[in-house]
């Protein structure tokens, strides 16, 4: 035997998963997911088979004759799970499990209605990246293996339930008050991007293949900020050739939903941070978007290759943010990028083994190594080999990448090696070996410059000449400008330089999350107080890991904030998604400790 990723039981020598049956129950007064999968089988095997659970209780395991298949699950490993070991009958090609999944399974948050806008109804949402998926189904949980899926969900009414799938009818389900939604996928897709949402939720039609769902008190600005969507999927159909999964649609979820966008085929998951009110960070949906090429077509056989997944998908995302809004845009997409790629390599440091783009994670949660280095360091890697083989040529290459790989999954060598074919000699030449296998930035990392970024950080950067942007200037600024400013002002700051950013910048109405909580960050490192509700406020409501990380990080720095934090923590722990609540955890387990009064 052996293992094609160290996140998984999956064994290169059995059988693999074809298509899977979900029929699922949803309760949300017992929090409970309960149901059966039915497992089709690449082949008829025998013997043994492995599959990946977490928190599941299983019920029985028969074959598709219904005789009773003999099964043990092994030790919890802390990342793994526990492997479920099945001894198949000769000539099994199909199985059942009847299982249900804990309360606690990390891929789920159940939210109370007083989590969501409308406040009457609950409402559920699963994040099966990156091993998630064996918390609410006994699954091949590796990228490496692609499956097709068909389910029937059942949910109490009102409530609607969309999945990442094309939805295939619904009708009264078994008992009064509920009704059962069918759904099918017959795309080959990894166990990673099932996904399923159950709420009060409608939707609007964006184009005759893109829609938005949403809470119905949302719906409206939900589908006045993503109406430029079909825009969107012309300009990447054009740079990545034919969109291939039917349709796009999209579901903007509570606040507490912990990502800034989950590519989940056929139904991108957002966060409701994204409804600015100007379009300014619809740059996310661009990213979910490219993923359906770069992600969900060409996968990442395991997360030691996931720059693979987000590294190209974040090229490909400003490659479409240039396509649509030009040059300028797409190089203070990237200049955002560099200051969060500074800040991680701060975090891990610049020798961490975490800063390879092809790791390795034997022994290591896929959560704890979440970083934006495959993402930054990866698009960089990609950009740099563009510009060493021109535009053009390296056009041709992604969309032959894409062509030959797609509904496959790949590894950093695999992508190395076509890499080396069509281009002879570009590895050298890029030093692809420091990319990929060394830590820090490669000397020869590509630039991204242009005149308004150059205006922007040479301004920020007399601040402390006392150098300020006329109110006209700031005035004239697009949102994305004035971040780049916001995040190249030094810090900590001044209560009166507080003041003066807060007023200049009109923050406390401030609608873009972006720039919003680039303001938290200056005012918590500042221990500004006259903006501890805002952070107080902000902080209790929003769950994307990518907004609490900084502000939380920030506090850390003076007695007072770190109070603030702990306060925080305290009374908003419970409605924050579990992966969020580790992210701030570890944060706050880092804070010094404070000396005790009068010591
Ligand atoms: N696929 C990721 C989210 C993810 C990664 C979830 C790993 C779990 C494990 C998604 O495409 C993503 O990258 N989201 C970003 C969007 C941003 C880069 C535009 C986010 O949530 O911030
Ligand atoms: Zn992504």
């Amino acid at each position: 035997m052996s293992r094609l990723d160290p996140h998984s039981y999956v064994d290169t020598d059995q059988a693999r998963t074809r298509h899977i049956r979900l029929r699922w129950s949803v309760d949300f007064k017992r929090r409970s997911l309960e149901g059966e999968v039915l497992i089709e089988l690449d082949r008829e095997a025998s013997g043994t088979f492995d599959l990946d659970t977490k928190g599941l209780a299983i019920h029985w395991v028969r074959t598709a004759g219904g005789a009773a298949i003999p099964y043990q699950l092994g030790d919890e490993e802390p990342i793994l799970g526990r492997r479920l070991r099945l001894d198949l009958p000769a000539g099994t090609r199909t199985l059942a499990i009847a299982y249900a999944a804990s309360p606690e399974a990390v891929a789920l948050q159940w939210l109370e209605p007083e989590q969501t806008s409308g406040k009457k109804h609950p409402l559920l949402f699963s994040q099966c990246q990156a091993i998630h998926a064996r918390t609410i189904v006994p699954i091949q949980d590796s990228p490496s293996i692609r499956m097709t899926y068909a389910a029937e969900v059942t949910v109490p009414t009102p409530l609607s339930a969309v999945m990442s799938a094309g939805p295939a009818g619904d009708w009264p389900g078994p008992a009064a008050d509920t009704r059962t939604f069918r759904f099918e996928m017959p795309q080959r897709i990894p166990a990673y991007l099932i996904a399923l949402a159950v709420g009060n939720l409608v939707s609007r039609d964006l184009s005759p293949r893109a829609r938005v769902w949403a809470e119905p008190e949302i719906v409206e600005s939900a589908a006045w900020e993503l109406a430029g969507v079909e825009a969107m999927i012309l300009a990447a159909e054009k740079l990545f050739g034919p969109y291939e999964w039917d349709r796009y649609d999209m579901l903007v979820l509570p606040h507490s939903f912990p990502f800034g966008g989950m590519e989940n085929p056929r139904m991108t998951f957002l966060t409701p941070t994204l409804l600015a009110g100007d379009h300014s960070l619809v740059d996310v949906v661009a990213h979910e978007l490219a993923h359906s090429w770069t992600g969900n077509l060409v996968t990442n056989a395991s997360m030691e290759h996931f720059w693979l997944n987000e590294g190209c998908t974040v090229w490909a995302e400003r490659r479409i943010l240039e396509a649509l809004h030009g040059s300028g845009a797409a190089v203070l997409g990237w200049a955002i990028g560099e200051k969060a790629l500074e800040q991680a390599i701060q975090r891990f440091g610049a020798d961490s083994p975490l800063m390879k783009l092809r790791t390795d994670l034997t022994g290591i949660d896929p959560d704890d190594a979440f970083s934006v280095i495959p993402y930054e360091k990866g698009a960089r890697f990609l950009a740099l080999i563009e510009r060493t083989a021109g535009r053009e040529r390296f056009d041709e290459f992604v969309r032959a990448y894409i062509d030959r790989f797609r509904f496959t999954s790949m590894t950093s060598e695999q992508f190395m090696e076509f890499l080396e074919q069509r281009f002879p000699g570009m590895s050298e030449r890029v030093n692809a070996s420091a990319w990929l296998s060394e830590p820090g930035m490669p000397a020869g990392a590509p630039v991204f410059r242009s005149e308004t970024l150059d205006g922007l950080t040479s301004l920020a950067g007399a601040w402390s000449d006392g150098r300020r942007p006329s109110a006209e200037q700031i005035a004239a600024w697009k949102p994305a400008e004035r971040l780049v400013y916001m995040q190249h002002v030094p810090r900590p700051l001044s209560a009166d330089d507080c003041a003066w950013l807060d007023s200049a910048f009109s923050l406390n109405a401030c609608g873009n999350y972006e720039i919003l909580v680039e303001w938290l960050t200056i005012a918590a490192s500042s221990d500004y107080a006259p903006s501890f509700n805002r952070i107080r406020e902000v902080m209790a409501r929003v769950g994307r890991m990518k907004y609490l990380r900084p502000v939380f990080t920030a506090m850390g720095a003076h007695p007072r904030t770190r109070g603030l934090a702990r306060d925080i923590f305290a009374a908003a722990a419970p409605s924050y998604h579990a992966l969020s609540r580790r992210v701030i955890e570890s944060i706050l387990e880092k804070y010094p400790a404070e000396a005790a009064a009068g010591a």
